[in-house]
């Protein structure tokens, strides 16, 4: 079973910019709610247990929101709004979950993954990235059941425009396992477009092997001079680990790029 989930949280947030100068992107507000509630959300209905935070010193603001008792006990106590309270509960809520750890350089996804080694307890763990919300279905708790039922990694997986494949980690897919679900042949991070094997994209919502922090520990930075989890991910696939990509039915928002975070709010207000 799985019931640990990570979370990158230390990213700078440089494409939602001047909005993340003084404000950590996943504490923005999408219709009224912080993004990151939209992600905890999503673990909580999946049944996740345990959710690790990897955040950095300049991100402390993250670890506040859920530490703020004195501010809510001192505003509850003098004003009794039940509304107030409400969120109050909610907050201490997520806060009973949450655990959290410091990548205080920015040196990747996979760096960030490293610092989560020694919390993770089962043979696989989830992870997601807080830019890429999913709406309408809960992609994670669709790729613990594909977890179940193959006993393999999983990726969410979604078809973008061939133009953009630079943006993304990008599949090379082999046996198709039924109607939504492949078997991943090779991954590839932000390749050209003459390089991309495919259009097929990762999106931010991974189960990964416990096996992974060993290869993240002895790997050597990609693209960017960064750490990437994709590259961690290659290597496994090619000794013959089992990662399958699923072809998420829900619906992606890119909340880390102004335009994206714009659309989030317009598509989440429609629910
Ligand atoms: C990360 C991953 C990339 C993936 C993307 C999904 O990139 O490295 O493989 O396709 O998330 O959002 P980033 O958004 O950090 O550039």
């Amino acid at each position: 079973m799985i019931k640990q989930a990570i979370i990158p949280l230390a990213g700078l947030g440089t494409r939602l910019l001047p909005l993340t100068g003084v404000f950590a992107k996943e504490l923005l507000p999408i219709h009224g709610k912080p993004g990151i509630e939209y992600i905890l959300d999503e673990c909580i209905e999946a049944g996740i247990k345990e959710v690790i935070f990897i955040i950095s010193k300049k991100k402390e603001m993250i670890k506040k929101y859920f530490y703020n008792d004195k501010f809510y006990k001192k505003i509850i106590r003098e004003k009794r709004d039940s509304r107030v309270i409400r969120e109050y509960k909610k907050i201490l809520k997520y806060k009973k979950i949450i655990k959290f750890v410091y990548q205080n350089k920015p040196l990747g996804t996979g760096d960030a993954v490293l610092k989560t080694k020694k919390l993770i307890k089962g043979k696989f763990f989830l992870m997601l990235l807080p830019d890429d919300l999913i709406i309408k279905k809960n992609c994670s708790k669709s790729m613990i059941n594909i977890h179940n039922r193959y006993k393999s990694s999983v990726i969410a997986s979604m078809n973008v425009k061939r133009k953009t494949v630079s943006r993304w980690g990008i599949f090379k897919l082999s046996n198709k396992l039924d109607k939504k679900n492949y078997l991943i042949k090779d991954v590839v991070e932000k390749p050209t477009i003459i390089n991309a094997p495919s259009n097929k994209a990762v999106i931010g919502r991974y189960i990964l092997p416990k096996n992974i922090f060993s290869k993240l520990s002895k790997q050597i930075p990609g693209k960017g001079g960064e750490i990437h989890i994709t590259d961690a991910i290659q290597s496994l696939i090619y000794e013959g680990d089992k990662f399958v990509a699923h072809n998420f039915s829900g619906k992606y928002l890119d909340c880390g790029s102004m335009n994206g975070y714009i659309k989030s709010n317009l598509e989440i207000a429609k629910l």
